[in-house]
């Protein structure tokens, strides 16, 4: 089944298939393109993907080399400006063609198929687009949404466990920040969405992705409600950085500071209670664990303050008072004692 919808932001279509491959006709290949993919996603490429740049995996394939592959490859076209750069790929791939797009005749046409669920409810909707530098991460980029998203959920089957569950727990979150069926949905149909279901999956990610969008539309140029987005971010990002960026995956990160919002929620007297349980649930129903510890609540502290999100000299934290009722508040070093200390070990 062919699922299609336009999300507002300058009109970026999202369509999503239930089928077993990149079928050429899914995209209106009526325009010459540049496939770009990594060595992972290769494998999936469709009959006429030609030419095709192959980057190579992770987060180090964001740089400028690629961008110039990519461009070099546009013009041995060569592509014009109502021509298509089509990435296949993680949030690396999305991120890095969608860049050298931008850029390229001053913009062409751009299509994202993400290939992990991450890039697909998440990474490929809001038009930001970057590659890193030095140690400085998207330093480099631009803001340009795609002209269409396409979404093929055949293709998380061969993707790791890890990436799947670090995705997942996004999604999860993403049912948290409206009052919608999808919570009840994603809690009905765990099993299918744990054994990646392609027909459960096509329902289920563009809804997940129709809540970014909606929250990304409602406020483009991040200076509201955005914020809402990173729920459980705060927290989590700060256990990321503790235990060294990449020991503990996003996702997980990002479930177990959820669940210390719910806490400091109720600690403020703001989160219904009954609501905070429900949260964890879900996502201990799912197998996340929410009990990580911290090795150090000082320089967990100390991370906390120096959060990148800080603004006027405050950490704001995302917190809920029930499903679809976010927002942002500073907390006391004495509340997060209070919250922390029973998941520190010093
Ligand atoms: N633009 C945005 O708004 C935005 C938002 C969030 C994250 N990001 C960026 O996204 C990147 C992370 O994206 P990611 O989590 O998708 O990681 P990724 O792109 O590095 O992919 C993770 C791994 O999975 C492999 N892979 C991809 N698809 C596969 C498939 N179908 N089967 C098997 N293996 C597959 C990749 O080769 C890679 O090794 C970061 O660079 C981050 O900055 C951007």
């Amino acid at each position: 089944m062919d699922r299609s919808f336009t999300l507002g932001l300058r009109g970026t279509r999202v369509r999503s298939f239930d089928s077993g491959c990149i079928n050429p006709e899914d995209l209106s290949l009526s325009r010459a393109a540049v496939w770009v993919c990594d060595e992972a996603t290769r494998q999936f490429l469709p009959s006429g993907a030609d030419p095709a740049v192959v980057l190579s995996r992770g987060e180090s394939a964001k740089n400028w080399d690629s961008v110039l592959k990519i461009i070099d490859a546009a013009l041995s076209v060569p592509l014009g400006r109502d021509d298509l750069v089509i990435a296949l790929g993680g949030g690396v791939v999305c991120d890095t063609a969608a860049f050298a797009a931008s850029v390229y005749m001053r913009g062409c046409g751009l299509v994202l198929i993400p290939s992990t669920l991450l890039s697909m409810i998440d990474a490929s909707l809001g038009g930001k687009t970057g590659i890193d530098h030095g140690s400085y991460k998207n330093i480099i980029g631009s803001f340009y949404p795609a002209g269409e998203i396409l979404i093929y959920p055949f293709l998380l089957k061969s993707l790791p466990e890890a990436e799947y569950l670090s995705g997942l727990a996004e999604v999860l979150k993403h049912a948290l920040l409206e009052e919608s069926s999808l919570f009840a949905d994603l809690s009905s149909l765990r099993k299918d969405v744990l054994e990646r279901d392609v027909r459960v999956l096509n329902d289920l990610i563009p809804r997940s992705l129709a809540v970014k969008g909606r929250i990304v539309e409602a406020d483009p140029t991040e200076e509201g409600i955005r914020a809402q987005l990173n729920l459980g971010h705060t927290f989590g990002h700060a256990l990321e950085s503790l235990l060294g960026l990449g020991v503990l995956p996003h996702g997980l990160a990002v479930a177990w500071g959820i669940a210390r919002a719910m806490e400091a929620g109720v600690s403020l007297g703001a989160t219904d209670p009954a609501y905070a349980a429900e949260v964890k649930d879900f996502f201990e129903a799912y197998g996340y664990n929410l009990g990580y510890r911290i090795p150090d609540l000082g320089t967990y502290l100390d991370i906390l303050e120096r959060d990148k999100k800080r603004k006027n000299g405050e950490v704001n934290f995302v917190l809920q008072r029930r499903r679809g009722d976010t927002f942002l508040t500073p907390l006391s070093e004495e509340l997060l004692k209070k919250v922390l200390t029973p998941f520190s070990d010093v």
